[in-house]
């Protein structure tokens, strides 16, 4: 039965200096239902709901609830109107513990006291709903990305919000928490709360939306049941044309030297690693989250110490020691977590991009040479699609996919002939995703080495020639570039699972 819009957002537009982010968008939501807003990197899904959210002013448009003209002039006012957000970046408050950032916009007090006591308790039960036991006192700060996603989703659903907007909600969740999250969605649904769900993976609004929404460059170009539509569909209306999986290297010729030579590691979670990556090679990092797969990389760029074992690279024609730390300065690399390591977000894409490669752009007295940094953004802009109105814009109001893309960017303007990429396609379209795989296999085409880390078997599919398995933290398997999803899947039954771990 389709019952009238709760929610009618129409003829929303937003421009900003040099970009149009929205262009006469509309959206409607209704109760009990979950809407999915989909649309490629900087389509502007994320702009027309910090419209709904208080946090943009729109140019022109209008937002009706349960028939009602409302205005959203700032997050207060939307809170007012029972509107949540769960943002794509998390806004959280690191230094803070878990209780005091699900209660970062109003704590409850006592005698005009903050009662800290029902402030735990309150944020204990919350979290229990969504079925996480973290302590509340813990610092968000110690968190991994997981548990900082369900600290911000408990923070939306303290106010009983009557619409919901989930902004990229599952991209660093685990599989187990992104059911939980689920259970949630269709929880809130017989509460019968209006949903607002964005996300990059198409199977997942089949599972949990009844209607879609399309946006194509800051306008709505589909707005169907999902009953009436397949996935094929909506990719097709994202991106104006069809996505393939087709495999995008060739199986190997026969790699070349080797380049990364990692013998008997161990440190952390890591036991025994042994590893090698030759050149023209693109070797998969496969496992379940919590294998390892993360802290092997983070443990070869010296992020995470390590106790033993001997990492060797090739420098000019000889294997030479390396200490993690020089890793870091000689192989291209891309960690799960671009907001923490990877961009400097105030400062401009050009200067984003160009900074790995500041060395070559020095003139010889050390002062920059801004007629090539300006070639290189310029170069990588065109190379990666990257949506920008210009190499100046600042980094942190690019869409979350095109930040991504300018972590992935700066790597490639380098040319290391060694790349360590872990998820480098998260939070990006489809169609951004072939062009980061696509760039992976021209890479090790072009003689560079890879290791790369996927939590998607379809990904490592169209580009690996070779997977390594983990789990607990050991490599149990290696399997051939031949190898199929199911060869994948299995490698990962057999092994013994990180839960069972003594
Ligand atoms: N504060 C801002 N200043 C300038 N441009 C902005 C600002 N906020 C958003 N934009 C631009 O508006 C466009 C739409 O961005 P938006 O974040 O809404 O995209 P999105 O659909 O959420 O993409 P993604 O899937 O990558 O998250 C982008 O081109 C972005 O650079
Ligand atoms: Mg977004």
């Amino acid at each position: 039965m389709t019952q009238a819009a709760y929610l009618r957002m129409e003829g929303l537009s937003k421009a900003y200096p040099g970009v149009v982010a929205l262009r006469g968008a509309r959206l409607e939501a209704r109760r009990g239902e979950a809407v999915a807003l989909m649309g490629a990197n900087g389509a502007g899904k994320s702009t027309l709901m910090n419209v709904l959210g208080g946090v943009t002013l729109p140019d022109e448009g209008s937002v009706t609830i349960d028939g009602a003209a409302v205005h959203l002039r700032s997050p207060r006012e939307a809170l007012a109107h029972g509107i949540a957000f769960v943002h794509q970046e998390l806004a959280m408050l690191p230094s803070m513990t878990v209780a005091e950032n699900v209660f970062a916009d109003g704590f409850p007090t006592r005698f005009g006291v903050v009662d800290s006591a029902r402030m735990h308790r309150e944020a204990t039960t919350l979290l229990a709903r969504l079925g996480c036991n973290l302590p509340t006192g813990r610092l968000v700060e110690t968190l991994g990305p997981g548990d900082r996603q369900m600290v911000e989703i408990a923070r939306a659903l303290r106010r009983a919000p009557r619409i919901m907007i989930f902004d990229e909600p599952t991209s660093s969740l685990t599989s187990r928490e992104k059911a939980r999250l689920f259970d949630i969605v269709q929880g809130l649904k017989r509460d019968n709360v209006a949903i607002i769900y964005i996300t990059h993976f198409v199977d997942e609004i089949f599972e949990i939306c009844e209607r879609v929404t399309v946006m194509r460059n800051g306008a709505t170009v589909a707005d169907r049941a999902i009953a009436q539509t397949s996935p094929a569909d909506v990719v097709h209306l994202m991106l104006g044309e069809a996505d393939s999986a087709e495999r995008l290297a060739d199986a190997s010729t026969g790699p070349g030297p080797v380049v990364l030579d990692v013998a008997n590691l161990s440190g952390g979670l890591l036991r025994d690693i042994n590893l090698t990556v030759s050149a023209g090679e693109v070797v998969g990092l496969w496992g379940l989250l919590g294998s390892g797969r993360t802290e092997l990389v983070r443990a070869l760029i010296g992020l995470d110490p390590i106790e033993s074992g001997t990492l060797r690279w090739r420098a000019d024609s000889e294997l030479q020691p390396i200490t993690p730390a020089n890793l870091h300065r000689i192989a291209g690399v891309v960690t799960e977590d671009r907001r923490g390591e990877g961009l400097l977000l105030p400062l401009t894409t050009r200067a984003n991009l160009s900074l790995t490669s500041l060395r070559s752009l020095l003139y010889a007295f050390g002062v920059i040479d801004r007629g090539k940094e300006e070639r290189l953004a310029t170069d990588m802009i065109g190379q990666m699609h990257i949506k920008v109105s210009g190499s100046g814009q600042t980094v942190g109001t690019l869409s979350g996919g095109n930040q991504q893309k300018v972590v992935v960017g700066r790597w490639l303007a380098t040319n290391p002939r060694l790349f360590l990429l872990d998820e480098p396609t998260r939070g990006l379209d489809v169609g951004a995703k072939t062009e980061i795989l696509k760039l992976t296999a021209a890479l090790a085409h072009a003689g560079a080495a890879v290791l790369v880390i996927s939590s998607e078997p379809e990904e490592l599919l169209r580009i690996c020639d070779r997977y390594l398995v983990m789990s607990r933290g050991r490599i149990t398997a290696q399997l051939p570039g031949t190898a199929n999803r199911t060869d994948l899947l299995a490698a990962v039954a057999a092994a013994p699972t990180p839960s069972r771990a003594a």
